[in-house]
């Protein structure tokens, strides 16, 4: 490989490198940054880019919880239908059936996307769902399920509210500022399902209420999977916005769905990657945040920059020749995942993922240690913007600051967090380094595996009438 070629695509790298920079200093900006929207978010309705959606939730589960729950848990790439038997302090969850169904991408976006269709899609996925499970589970007795819908919501109540708009890879322009919950019940109606809608939220608050019922410190649940998202538990007299019909019946908490992917701020690093992506999104100039971190994109930011190196030089294949790098989001977050932890001499998982994703073959040890450097880039610069994200709340709160002796749990969900490990040693080792050994001693981040789906079945189980 002629030395030029080298040259050349190293200057992007290292492009690259110098633009996702996050210093120390950058990042203590971040989280300032956002604990600022975050204060603006609560003081009015609109008063920042970060929503600061009241969430009606303002108790958590204690574990006494008691019966049998359904949960729909719509807002990744997989729809989710689950039924959890609640037994109360001693037993917790004695039972629990799921399955998962993905969702046809030609009902999240695109022309044939309509809201009568994807409800339609949610509704016979549960009616079948009930329906094999043969018998009814609880007599006569009528089902009760939580809805765990996962894109900015304005609610209106515990178990209603309209769309604000869609995110990630979701677009089904007759959805929005539609009552969610109303075009389920039109959906289930067709198929006679006598279930009574007792909670919608969104699956950093189900997060937040799953993580609750086995940890009684938890005072956040963040989200890093497909989208990025946190929601906190704030004390009512916090929320300026909050109107009388908001008031938390029974307590003096409210637990706030942040919608932090909407954060934008000068100090977030951005790169010419990042811009090109954003310009061709489904939402631009929208979740900027979002698009830095979350498993939707990682794969796509690093595809542009191969396909940038392409542009300059040889050494991936010839672009006009049969690679797939113009195409978008074929390289996805596990393939970034599996590149980055090969540990092979040869860095055989990188050379098999670039022929069979990018049909790129033929390319030397170097040109597949750059890709993996270029990974490491990327997925660094999302796990430490992050772990500033949780700094930026564990300050809003005032918690996890020097002297403060409390346990402070943040409980997160998420294929990029569950699944992609360097990625969560980098957050844990950020988290560190913000807080200081000491206090980050005290900030405990716990997997909540699956937990929007059970926190649903919780509120549903709190918001019972039964
Ligand atoms: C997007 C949605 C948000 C959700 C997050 C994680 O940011 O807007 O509601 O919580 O993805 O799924």
């Amino acid at each position: 490989m002629s030395s030029a070629a080298v040259e050349a695509a190293r200057r992007v790298v290292s492009g690259l490198r110098e633009a996702c920079a996050t210093p120390a200093t950058r990042l203590a900006d971040v989280a300032a940054a956002l604990a600022g929207e975050m204060e603006a978010g609560l003081a009015v309705e609109g008063g920042s880019r970060v929503k600061m959606i009241v969430s009606y939730v303002d108790s958590l589960p204690d574990g006494g919880e008691e019966g049998s729950f359904y949960a729909l848990d719509l807002g990744g790439t997989n729809f989710r239908v689950l039924r959890v038997r609640l037994a109360g302090k001693e037993a917790r969850v004695a039972e629990r059936v799921a399955r998962e169904v993905p969702i046809p991408p030609r009902l999240m976006s695109g022309g044939d996307a309509t809201s009568e269709r994807l409800f339609g899609f949610v509704a016979s996925a549960l009616a079948e769902f009930v329906a094999d499970e043969g018998h009814d589970a609880d007599g006569e007795r009528q089902r009760e399920l939580g809805f765990t819908f996962s894109f900015p919501v304005r609610q209106t109540s515990i178990a209603s509210g309209t769309l604000i708009r869609w995110t990630k890879a979701f677009s089904v322009d007759d959805a929005v500022g539609e009552d969610v919950v109303a075009a389920l019940q039109t959906a289930m109606s067709k198929h006679n399902l006598h279930m009574r809608m007792s909670a919608l939220i969104n699956d950093t608050v189900g997060t937040l209420a799953a993580g609750s019922y086995y940890d009684d410190d938890v005072v956040a649940a963040v989200i890093l999977g497909t989208g990025t998202n946190a929601a906190y538990v704030e004390s009512a007299d916090a929320i300026a916005k909050l109107e009388p019909s908001q008031l938390p019946k029974s307590s003096n908490i409210m637990v706030i769905n942040t919608e932090w992917g909407g954060f934008d701020s000068p100090c977030l690093p951005t790169t010419e990657y990042d811009r090109a992506l954003d310009k061709e999104s489904l939402n631009p100039g929208e979740q900027t945040y979002e698009k830095l971190i979350s498993g939707l994109y990682l794969g796509e930011i690093v595809r542009r920059v191969l396909l940038k190196i392409s542009s300059r030089c040889s050494l991936l294949g010839d672009v006009g020749g049969g690679t797939e790098l113009r195409t978008r989001f074929v390289l996805t977050t596990p393939d970034v995942s599996s590149m980055h932890h090969d540990e092979t001499p040869d860095l055989t998982v990188v050379a098999k993922t670039l022929a069979d994703r990018l049909n790129i073959r033929g390319t030397s040890l170097e040109t597949r240690r750059m890709v993996v450097e270029i990974c490491d880039i990327v997925a660094t610069r999302s796990a430490r913007l992050a772990a500033a994200g949780i700094v930026g709340i564990l300050r809003k709160i005032g918690r996890g600051g020097p002297g403060d002796e409390r346990r402070s749990v943040v409980a997160v969900d998420g294929g990029l967090f569950e699944h992609y490990a360097k990625f969560r040693r980098r957050m844990e080792s950020t988290l560190e380094e913000m807080l200081g050994e000491e206090a980050a001693a005290r900030v405990v981040v716990k997997l909540a595996s699956d937990g929007s789906g059970l926190g649903a079945a919780l509120v549903a189980a709190a918001h019972s009438q039964s």
